[in-house]
């Protein structure tokens, strides 16, 4: 038997490998996805791995497939995870786990294998995918059954197999980073009093450390989707890196919070969300053109759910899924154009146009036009009201 091992080549996963050969006398298949946590991780990733005794590593570049297929989707919904976190490592997770679901078939897998603590979201969304896609793969989580409980532990336990110990010292925070954005947790982030060090973020310069000249960018959209930035059309994973670029100089995203997870607890995080944010704000300004009022609360209500679910690790349900259609119907007009204006940290709106605008001047405006008739008022007003009066009647006696 042969197990497909989530791979990262970090001292856990590192120690996974001999474990699960001990453990469960099976082959061990190295998976590593390439979501855009960036080049340095990937670096003489496949000797660590055969050195800890997998039999092979398979690297998967699924930075396009990640933004076109997850990250966008997301962003269209307009998901939010509890009033502020825009869901990156949430989203982060089926891809890779369905990748893994993929790869298995092509080795001859029958089962799966993560990282993943018992504590976390993390181990839900893999397994959720894993189920989805395939209910037949046995899944191992090793932080669930070993007796390894401390980074000492890990480096002994790696020892006593031969397994050279990867040499980079790790972070004293708990991190994960993909194209859309990058996580903190853990150390002194653990007491919520705690303000974050300044020297911890990785993706964006402080604000106060931000260029003294703002910076424009124009973002296009096209029924929901960012296609273009200042007018140059990209493909979706280098629209978002170039803007995490242009975000992270002028200290856009960083959102510090205390969020519930899945499994009860709360937590403190970090997030460093710089081109994602820059996109979502965007998003909003061009629906409040194209989006009628009442479809624009419904859409918002289920962002709500939607966002839940894929916190959730529930991406591959029907329930998502069949939101997503909703979704994806009502932004078919959400096309335009978002002038954003970047200056230490903030972001303000400068411009925003849309074929499809539902917005007109000669209604709108303050100058009197033909359409719109102001004597209608008074009678709208009077039966808008009527039950309002008649409360008011009831009470007085009227
Ligand atoms: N709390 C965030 C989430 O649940 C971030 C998790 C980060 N994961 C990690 N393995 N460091 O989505
Ligand atoms: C983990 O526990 O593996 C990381 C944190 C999380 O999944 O929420």
């Amino acid at each position: 038997n042969k197990v497909v091992l989530a791979y990262s080549g970090g001292l856990d996963t590192s120690v996974i490998v001999p474990w699960l050969r001990e453990n469960y006398g099976c082959e061990v298949v190295c998976f590593t996805a390439d979501v855009g946590q960036g080049v340095m991780e990937m670096d003489g990733l496949e000797r660590k791995a055969k050195a800890s005794g997998a039999s092979q590593l398979v690297v998967k570049d699924l930075k396009e497939e990640f933004v076109r297929d997850y990250i966008f989707p997301c962003l269209r919904a307009g998901a939010v995870y509890e009033r502020k976190y825009l869901l990156g490592t949430s989203m982060a997770r089926p891809v890779i786990a369905k990748a893994m679901v993929d790869v298995a078939k092509e080795v001859g897998a029958d089962a799966v294998s993560h990282g993943c603590t018992g504590k976390g979201n993390d181990q839900v969304r893999f397994e959720l995918t894993f189920f989805a896609l395939n209910p037949e793969l046995k899944v191992v989580a090793p932080w669930r059954e070993w007796e390894i409980t401390g980074r000492e532990d890990a480096i002994e336990y790696a020892k006593k197999h031969n397994v050279s110990v990867p040499v980079s010292r790790k972070s004293i925070y708990s991190r994960d980073r993909n194209l859309w954005h990058l996580s903190h947790e853990g150390d002194i982030l653990e007491d919520p009093a705690n303000e974050p060090k300044k020297d911890m973020y990785m993706m964006s310069v402080d604000p106060e450390d931000a260029p003294n000249q703002p910076e424009y960018v124009e973002i296009g959209i096209n029924s929901g989707i960012p296609v273009s930035l200042n007018g140059k059309e990209l493909s979706p994973a280098s629209l978002l890196t170039e803007l995490n670029d242009i975000g992270g100089k002028h200290g856009i995203g960083r959102v510090d919070m205390v969020e519930n997870r899945l499994v009860g607890m709360k937590s403190r995080g970090v997030y460093e969300t710089p081109g994602g944010t820059i996109l979502w704000t965007a998003a909003r300004e061009l629906e409040s053109l194209t989006l009628d009022r009442e479809t624009m609360q419904v859409k918002d209500m289920l962002a709500l759910k939607y966002a839940e679910l894929v916190y959730a690790g529930r991406w591959f349900d029907s329930l998502r899924q069949s939101m997503d259609a909703f979704m994806e119907k009502i932004t078919e007009t959400m096309t335009g154009s978002v002038t954003l204006k970047l200056y230490k940290g903030s972001i303000s709106v400068a411009s925003r146009k849309s074929p499809y605008s539902l917005y007109r001047e000669d209604i709108s405006s303050f100058e009197n036009g033909l359409i719109y008739n102001q004597a209608d008022a008074a009678g709208f007003i009077r039966l808008y009201g009527l039950p309002t009066r008649v409360r008011a009647m009831l009470e007085r006696g009227i």
